[in-house]
């Protein structure tokens, strides 16, 4: 099986719940505190992993309690971490989350994320594999990564999130982009390609270099175009408790989909599903499904809509 590896970010996540968020200025009485495993790279990377996929990791982490902690949870899933370095004298990357009504508010800390470089990505990408990449490490270590897995006749997907606009540069080396509708505008704007509907702007996108673009609209389900098609699926009606890692368990289960010799609808309509059962977990990385759980959630829709 070709191997997915994933480049990008692992973070502690913090997260309190709240009835609702402050404002500025205001302090108001949370819920619960609990920490889970994050970054939207490690994210990604056990999403694919829990969907059977073959995956490597590369990263970063500080020399403290939450990097040993996040590598050895990567490890029980079974994900390759050999490639993920400690650096000493920053901390290990924290995120900051509010959960409140089922929506979240997030302020991210890249510490060791921001040393990522991309010689280790870069040396092991093969033939047949996938790179996955996101923006929480430094632009320059995913370009250096995705320009050796073109070489090497590996294909590339960049999730651009958070969007910045280095993602100018990493478009025509990316295969499959992957946005939601806040990074599909601001990227649009920043190549001054078309704006309007989502599917347009998404189909203006293909100019600058992706073959694929696949555009989430959260809980109205995504549009993706290729040259040749246009595919739109409607969101699964789910009752979220927590939608932080959504975006990212969407990416891992499509990257684990086409590894696995899907086409783009099939591994569209998985990961589809997979992000639709991860909002109704509270956390990130530990609310990734597994491929049976993603399987019987489709074959009872599939039933319910037969009835
Ligand atoms: O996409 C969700 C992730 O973004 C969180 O796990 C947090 O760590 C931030 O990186
Ligand atoms: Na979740």
């Amino acid at each position: 099986m070709p191997r997915i590896i994933v480049l990008g970010s692992i973070n502690m996540d913090l997260v309190v719940t709240a009835e609702r968020f402050p404002g500025p200025g205001e302090t108001i009485a949370g819920e619960a505190f609990r920490t889970f495993s994050g970054g939207k790279g490690a994210n990604q990377a056990i999403a694919a992993a829990r969907m059977g996929a073959k995956v490597a990791f590369v990263g970063a982490v500080g020399a403290d309690a939450f990097g040993a902690d996040l590598v050895a949870g990567m490890a029980v899933e079974g994900i390759d971490t050999t490639s993920v370095a400690t650096v000493a004298g920053v901390s290990t990357g924290t995120a900051l989350i509010t959960v409140a009504q089922g929506e979240n508010c997030i302020v991210v800390v890249a510490g060791a994320n921001a040393a990522v470089d991309g010689t280790a990505a870069a040396g092991l990408v093969g033939s047949g594999d996938r790179l996955v990449a996101q923006l929480e490490v430094p632009k320059a270590a995913i370009a250096e990564a995705f320009a050796a897995a073109r070489a090497a006749g590996a294909e590339t997907l960049l999730n651009a999130a958070p969007a910045a606009p280095a993602v100018r540069d990493l478009l025509p080396l990316t295969d499959i982009l992957i946005v939601n509708e806040t990074e599909l505008d601001l990227i649009a704007g920043w190549i001054g390609a078309d704006g309007g509907d989502a599917r347009t702007c998404a189909r203006s996108l293909l100019a600058a270099g992706p073959s694929t673009v696949v555009v989430t609209l959260g809980a109205a389900g995504l549009v993706a175009v290729t040259a040749e098609a246009t595919i739109e699926l409607g969101g699964h009606r789910v009752v979220p408790v927590d939608t932080t890692g959504a975006g990212d368990c969407f990416v891992g289960t499509l990257a684990a989909g086409l590894s696995a010799g899907a086409d783009l609808a099939e591994a569209l309509e998985t990961a589809n599903a997979a992000a639709a059962l991860s909002v109704q977990k509270p956390g990130a990385a530990p609310s990734m499904p597994r491929a049976e759980d993603v399987r019987a959630f489709l074959a009872g829709r599939a039933t319910a809509g037969a009835v």
